[in-house]
């Protein structure tokens, strides 16, 4: 008689025991789950922090913005003319430099230097301009397209869309 008992003593407490030991085990797949799910979320700001995504170039992956009907007309010169080597997104370099907030880069010269750098970038540099001779410096030998058949308009135009492409990411 005393046996039974002490068996079935022994037998409640494996009960709870195991049933302890279940609840822990779902506890504890619980949290891996919940650490998995945030270690997924937040493995490019771990480990891919100050790489630059070379892959977002698509002019698609820019969020929709609405352009002036200015930007518009530039962004069709910019597609046609630029866009291959100036990346679509204005802030990461490509085969040339971002052209993001390249206005106030120009701003200390007059108006028309930026308009000639676009229609012969060569010239500039050999007329020693001291921006063309900066750029020449970290990007040669890559040499730019003269695109001598732009209008100034056209010209207006391509940096009124980099400008607001710029400015909504
Ligand atoms: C063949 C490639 C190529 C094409 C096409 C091209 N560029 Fe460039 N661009 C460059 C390179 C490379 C530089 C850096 C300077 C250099 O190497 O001459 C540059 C520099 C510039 C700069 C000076 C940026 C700064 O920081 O001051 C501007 C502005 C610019 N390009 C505008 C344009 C525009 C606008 C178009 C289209 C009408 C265009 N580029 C087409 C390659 C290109």
């Amino acid at each position: 008689m005393k046996t039974n008992q002490y068996q079935e003593e022994q037998q409640e407490m494996n009960e709870e025991m195991l049933a302890a030991v279940a609840k822990l085990t779902r506890a504890g797949f619980l949290l891996l789950i919940v650490l998995i799910v945030l270690f997924w979320q937040n493995y490019t700001l771990i480990f891919k922090k100050d790489v630059p995504d070379k892959t977002l170039t698509s002019i698609d992956y820019i969020l929709p913005i609405t352009l002036s009907e200015t930007a518009q007309k530039g962004k069709t010169i910019f597609i046609a003319n630029c866009a291959a080597c100036h990346n679509k997104n204005m802030r990461d370099d490509l085969t040339g430099p971002a052209l993001g907030g390249v206005k106030e880069k120009w701003a200390a010269y007059p108006r028309q230097d930026l308009y000639k750098w676009i229609r012969n970038s060569q010239a500039m540099i050999q007329q020693k301009h001291p921006r063309a001779l900066a750029l020449w410096k970290d990007w040669n030998p890559t040499i730019m397209n003269s695109f001598n058949s732009l209008k100034d308009d056209d010209i207006d135009a391509i940096f009124a869309y980099v400008e607001e492409v710029y400015a909504a990411r």
